[in-house]
């Protein structure tokens, strides 16, 4: 198949539905339980973690814990972009090649900013080789029947990512997704995705360009603030979706979706996992206990150790033993005879970043605050992404007693493997 023969991004992306929700490539966290999860929940299109192109082509062993015979199937588990990180071109369309009939595109990672993607060369480091960039892009577009897609960090300095974003879609690239931060904004230095910038890069690209917008979603609202504030196609979401998959339900107000029971989502998942081929969804499965179960185990917090020493590998009963007690905690607390005074979902006034935080019971899914020196990010000041001002955010998150805001767990009791 030749480029000339080849569907264009705005062609593939009528015909894979046109979707406005996305699940963020996230390593070891977007794999094949959490995409059929998050579908469930309104994500209409998901992307998987990042998978590293040279051990994808040419080791099986990598290969097989990463992707199963169910990855990609028709009816499971697409729309799917697949994500590589690479720095060597023919590498990457080796391992792209192994993929190409069970994805609908294949994605370049160029924003990974950690410590490894630095010393491995891929990632948001690439943003210092752009000849380098191209040519992972264009040996993609030339030789692949399905399209290449990049995802891009922004720079400081809003030309530049113009510039950057020009060349992507030069080499052929055909949906673009813009995170509105910059290669620095990571940990405590995370901040607030510029949607301005967002929004003038999509400005200035052609209007046809497949356009996603990713950052700053805490709440489903946000999926549509984002929209009309970047005329994007889509909004992609990655920590909010892995701490409350109902964070893409669009579809009606309710909480039980939006903000579902932390039981009934853990059983959901679960369940999830356990009809799922391969290992990586199993291995990624205690990460997605506590994520899912964050506000919930800061409550109950004799339930974190449980979940600390219970292995990956350990036996499926060990982990449905967790789910049966969380269940059990949570039906004696809709026992309670006040349940429906209880049970509800505070929202706050409108913050400088355009958004409200909500008070959400600690039994029910929702998002994670980052932590800045111990204090919620969203208590101080917070940098934006290519400006120079601070936004001060107030801290308006309520503290009631009635539901206990939650205090977000030490990534060490997460995943301590490379975000990207
Ligand atoms: C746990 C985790 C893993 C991530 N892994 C990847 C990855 O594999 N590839 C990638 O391009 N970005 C990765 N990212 C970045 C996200 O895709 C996304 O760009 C970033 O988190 C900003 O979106 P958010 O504000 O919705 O979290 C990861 C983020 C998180 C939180």
């Amino acid at each position: 198949m030749t480029v000339t023969e080849k569907l264009n991004g705005r062609e593939v992306y009528d015909a894979i539905g046109q979707p406005k929700t996305i699940v963020a490539p996230m390593v070891d966290q977007s794999e094949l339980a959490w995409r059929v999860l998050s579908r469930r929940y309104g994500a209409d299109l998901c992307y998987t973690p990042m998978f590293h192109a040279r051990l994808f082509a040419n080791e099986e062993k990598y290969r097989n814990s990463m992707w199963s015979s169910m990855d990609g199937d028709k009816e499971k588990d697409r729309p799917l972009v697949v994500q590589f990180c690479a720095n060597d071109p023919e590498m990457l369309l080796k391992a792209a090649k192994l993929v190409e009939d069970r994805c609908d595109a294949i994605d370049l990672n160029l924003g990974c900013p950690q410590g490894i993607a630095k010393k491995g060369k891929y990632g948001a480091f690439l943003m210092e080789d752009w000849d380098l960039i191209y040519k992972l892009i264009n040996i993609l577009h030339e030789n692949l029947k399905i399209p290449v897609t990049a995802k891009i960090r922004i720079y400081e300095d809003k030309e530049k990512s113009l510039e950057y974003a020009k060349m992507v879609l030069k080499a052929g690239a055909q949906f673009l997704t813009v995170h509105g931060r910059t290669r620095d904004m990571k940990g405590q230095a995370t901040g607030l995705a510029n949607w301005k910038v967002i929004k003038y890069l999509r400005d200035e690209l052609p209007k046809d360009q497949v356009f996603f917008a990713n950052g700053n979603i805490l709440y489903p609202e946000d999926l549509e603030r984002c929209t009309a504030e970047t005329t994007c196609d889509a909004v992609m979401s990655a920590e909010g979706n892995l701490y409350n998959p109902g964070v893409f339900w669009t579809k009606d107000n309710d909480k039980d979706k939006q903000f579902a029971r932390v039981d009934k989502m853990l059983r959901e998942y679960f369940e999830i996992v356990k009809s799922c081929d391969g290992v990586a969804s199993r291995h990624a499965m205690k990460a997605h206990f506590f994520k899912l179960l964050h506000a919930f185990l800061n409550v109950h917090k004799e339930l974190r150790p449980v979940i600390g020493k219970t292995s990956v590998n350990s036996d499926f009963s060990e982990w449905e033993k967790i789910v049966v007690e969380v269940e059990g905690i949570v039906e004696k607390i809709y026992q309670q005879d006040n349940i429906e005074e209880i049970d509800v979902i505070e929202v706050g006034g409108v913050e400088k970043w355009g958004g409200s935080y909500k008070t959400v019971p600690y039994w029910r899914c929702q998002p994670y605050f980052r932590t800045v020196d111990g204090e919620k990010q969203n208590t101080r000041s917070l940098k934006v992404a290519g400006e120079s001002e601070l936004i001060e955010a107030s801290s308006s998150v309520s503290t009631s007693e009635k539901h206990k805001i939650s205090e977000p767990l030490e990534e060490i009791e997460t995943n301590k493997r490379v975000k990207a």
